[in-house]
């Protein structure tokens, strides 16, 4: 198993060249959020769109449109009653805050079945633990990124860390897909190479931290990195945002807002 320190992390990140322009950095769908759980898809776009990404379009239930103008300008919206075209985006991500109802089913499947890249997160996750055969179709390379209680529910019930790691490889070579079993020390896997990450601290621990994580992670994929280089930076960089953030807040006081706006001084730490 590979440790994940700066060191590692520097040979992994490529800094922006200058003569470019947002086609080289990648179109993010974001499909997030509900009526009640709005905030989820918030902060999930908005670490995206700290992190890098050319251009990103967030699918939200039509009533929600005022949170998303108002909160996030940079963000283009899709209605998710609408048929998307996934043709124009070269990463999907799916699950803060989605729920899991008929139509939120509908989503995860189309995902499954359309999208270039894959990530997929807390509802879209919990959908998946309930529909076991759609494994199979998982676009390869999809990234999967549950807390323990998700990992769960999608491969059974573990008693340790220890357990779940050696799930996380097994289950990652035989359905081709990037597992990252978040927590203090988020292990990541592709079924061949093991990391453990070194950054991040209990003020994470809070609701709305791993919605940050998945934007982040989408942006990177976005950007042309690999899966397994887009979810290794990510996890680094969400991490040592939370880190700066305790020169200014306790692990108490942080919130995922802060760790947010902290990405841009990580960024130059890792420059
Ligand atoms: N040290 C380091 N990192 C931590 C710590 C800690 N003590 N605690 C949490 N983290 C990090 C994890 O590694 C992960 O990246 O914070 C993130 C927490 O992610 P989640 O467990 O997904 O938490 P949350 O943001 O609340 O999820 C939001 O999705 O999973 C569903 O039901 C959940 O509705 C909730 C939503
Ligand atoms: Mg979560």
């Amino acid at each position: 198993m590979k440790i994940v320190d700066l060191a590692f992390i520097k040979t992994i990140y490529t800094k922006r060249k200058e003569n470019t322009h947002k086609g080289n950095y990648g179109h993010a769908l974001l499909i997030a959020g509900s009526s009640n759980k709005m905030g989820a898809a918030l902060i999930a776009s908005k670490a995206c769109l700290r992190s890098g990404v050319g251009l990103l379009t967030v699918s939200i239930p039509k009533d929600e449109k005022l949170a998303l103008l108002t909160f996030l300008p940079e963000a283009m919206i899709h209605f998710r009653e609408a048929i998307t075209d996934f043709s124009v985006y070269n990463v999907v991500g799916i699950g803060p805050g989605l729920e899991q109802n008929e139509s939120a089913q509908k989503e995860v499947y189309a995902s499954l079945l359309k999208a270039k890249a894959l990530v997929m997160d807390a509802d879209a996750l919990n959908i998946l633990a309930i529909n076991q055969d759609w494994f199979s179709q998982l676009p390869v390379n999809t990234i999967l990124t549950p807390h323990p209680k998700e990992f769960d529910r999608l491969f059974g019930i573990h008693h340790s860390e220890e357990e779940r790691r050696n799930t996380a490889a097994e289950k990652a070579k035989q359905y081709n897909c990037v597992l990252v079993l978040k927590g203090h020390q988020t292990f990541i896997t592709n079924g061949t190479d093991s990391f453990e990450n070194t950054t991040g601290n209990s003020g994470l621990a809070k609701g709305g931290s791993g919605d940050a994580l998945t934007g982040i992670i989408v942006s990177f994929l976005a950007q042309n990195y690999s899966p397994i280089q887009a979810t290794i930076l990510g996890v680094y960089l969400h991490g040592l945002a939370a880190d700066i953030t305790l020169n200014s807040q306790s692990n108490e006081s942080m919130l995922i807002t802060d760790v947010i706006e902290n990405i841009g001084l990580a960024f130059k730490k890792i420059q």
